[in-house]
Parts: structure tokens; sequence; C-alpha cells
């Protein structure tokens, strides 16, 4: 005699029966393989076999260690506990759920990331950062490219919004307090976030080597240069050299692709991971 399935095992075989319409898998369950049965040809039967084997090997139950849910009080169950609370606070008053106490802009400005992520990636396919290339690139990109004008314009739009979309995030914080105890360290975290955010954007700004690109970083970084004492060192390994040239443009690329994206993705996680922790304000009431 051997001993039924696991809980596991007889969750899916359920959901397997009623799909196949099979009635007398009894005897199939009893069966250790379901090679045995390719002999009755490639019945019905024979599938819901062959299934009974997978779900009864290594790999199957190590990636599924938990019975599926078959009712809809389980199916809501795992929604709210394993989705739901993780999203949010333990508790939340229902007046902080309402849209105008965020107006969304925090997500938004998640939302405004990821879509420079993407197209900043599909970007990466067509530039090269040499200055004898990246100027005829972004032309080439604009006229030979099919949607590559939509492409670039959607990651300078979103660039110039995520910029207008953090600060009213800021902006909206401030107003209702949210800053105060217990989230004056999350406030910290978003000021980091602001001014990454600015340096993605200046970063951003050279690559194109154009006139405007190229007076603009000479400009932003004389200012660098004049900070009291440190200003000419600071603006001499921001260009890499004396003037913007090569050197400046790779040192803006590499900071603008890989170091401030991934600086700024982790700062993010953590920053959600505070709300979540110090629950939400609930806007000017709660905020005190
Ligand atoms: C990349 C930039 C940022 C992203 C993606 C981001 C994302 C978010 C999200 C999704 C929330 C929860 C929902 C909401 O309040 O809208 C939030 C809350 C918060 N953010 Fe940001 N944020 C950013 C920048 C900032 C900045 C610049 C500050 C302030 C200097 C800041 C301070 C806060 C604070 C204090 C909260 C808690 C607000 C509350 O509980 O009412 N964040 N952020």
């Amino acid at each position: 005699m051997i001993d039924g399935p696991p809980a596991v095992e007889r969750s899916v075989l359920r959901r397997l029966r009623t799909a196949f319409g099979q009635t007398n898998t009894g005897k199939y369950l009893a069966t250790k393989s379901g090679s045995a049965k390719v002999m009755a040809g490639f019945s019905r039967g024979f599938w819901v076999a062959v299934a009974a084997d997978v779900i009864r090997s290594g790999p199957w139950r190590s990636a599924f260690k938990n019975p599926l849910p078959t009712t809809p009080r389980e199916q809501s169950e795992i929604a709210i506990t394993s989705f739901w609370m993780h999203l949010h606070p333990a508790t939340v008053s229902r007046k902080s759920l309402k849209f105008s106490v965020t107006y969304g802009l925090g997500g938004l400005s998640a939302g405004l990331f990821a879509m420079l992520l993407i197209t900043g990636i599909m970007l990466m396919f067509y530039y090269v950062p040499a200055t004898d290339h990246a100027y005829k690139d972004m032309v080439d990109l604009q006229s030979a490219v099919s949607l590559g004008k939509i492409l670039r314009n959607m990651h300078r739009w979103a660039a110039h919004l995520m910029v207008i979309v953090v600060s009213l995030h800021m902006l909206r914080v401030f107003t209702q307090k949210a800053y105060k105890a217990p989230r004056q360290f999350n406030w910290v975290i978003g000021v980091v976030l602001l001014v990454l955010t600015m340096m993605l954007s200046f970063t951003g700004y050279l690559l194109p080597w154009d006139q405007l690109a190229l007076w603009a970083i000479t400009v932003g970084t004389n200012m660098a240069g004049a900070i009291p004492i440190v200003g000419e060192k600071v603006r001499y390994v921001l260009l890499g050299g004396p003037t913007v040239d090569q050197a400046t443009l790779i040192r803006f690329y590499v900071l603008h692709v890989i170091v401030l994206p991934v600086v700024i993705m982790l700062i993010m996680v953590f920053h959600f991971w505070r709300v979540r922790k110090d629950g939400f304000s609930g806007g000017l009431e709660n905020g005190k």
C-alpha cells in the first residue's frame, strides 16, 4: 500500500483532474511512476500520470513549497499576507491612503526612474562615448533609426519630468510636515536622492556633445572651481583634466550609466523600506 500524496501534490492533482476531466486518477496516484502508463497510449490519463511524476520531482518541490490556493478564501489570504501587507505598513489610517495625501508623487518619481532606465539602456545600443562619435551618433539616431527620435525624447522628457516630480514630492512632504518624527531619517535619505537625481541630470547633459552640452558643463564645472580652497581640485577631478575633453566625456558617461543609477536604485529601495517601517504620515493632521 502506497501512502497518499502530500498536500502539495493533492492540491495540484485536484486541479489537473478538474482541467482534464479525469475522475479515476486514483490508480495513477497509487503508482510511483507514470512511465508504465505510456503503454496505454497518450490518453488524458497518461498526461495526468506524467504531471504527477513532475510534481513529485525534487526541482518542482523546491520551487513550490506551499500548496496552490484552491479556494477563493485561500487566494485572498495569499494576496493580503504576501503582497498587500508587505507593500504597506502593518497599520495604515484610511485617510493616509487618499490620493490627495501623496498625489502619487513618490510613486511617479519611481515610475519615471524606471522609464529612464529602460530608454537609457536602449540608447546605449546606439551611443558611443567618444568625442568624434557622440554628436554624430545622436544625429544618426534621430534621422536614421526607426523611432529613434521618440526614444531620445522619451529619455529627455522623463529626465526633465523626474527633476520636477521629485521636487514636487519633496514640497508635498514638507508642506504636510511628513518629515517630522519618526520620519526625519527618511527625509535625509530623500535629500540624498534629490542630489543624486540632479547629478544624474547633470552628467547626462554632456553626453550629446553639442555646443549646449559643452558650454553647460564648462559653466557648471567652473562653478565647482569657485569653491574656496578645494575648488580647483574638484574641478580637475570632475573634468579629468584642465578642460572639457574625452576624459570628461568618459567620466560623465560611466557616472551616468552605471554609478549613479546603481546608487540611486539601492538608496530608493532603502527609502521605500523606511516608508514602510515608519508608517505613512497621513497628511497634515497626523504630521505633527
Ligand atoms: C528618487 C526620488 C524619490 C523617490 C522615487 C521617492 C519615493 C517615495 C515614495 C514611493 C513614497 C511613499 C508614497 C508617497 O509619499 O508619495 C515616499 C515617501 C516619502 N519620501 Fe520620497 N522619494 C524620492 C525623493 C524624496 C525626497 C527628495 C524627499 C525629501 C527630501 C523624500 C522624502 C520622503 C518622506 C519623508 C516620505 C514619507 C512621507 C509620508 O509618510 O507621508 N523623498 N517617497
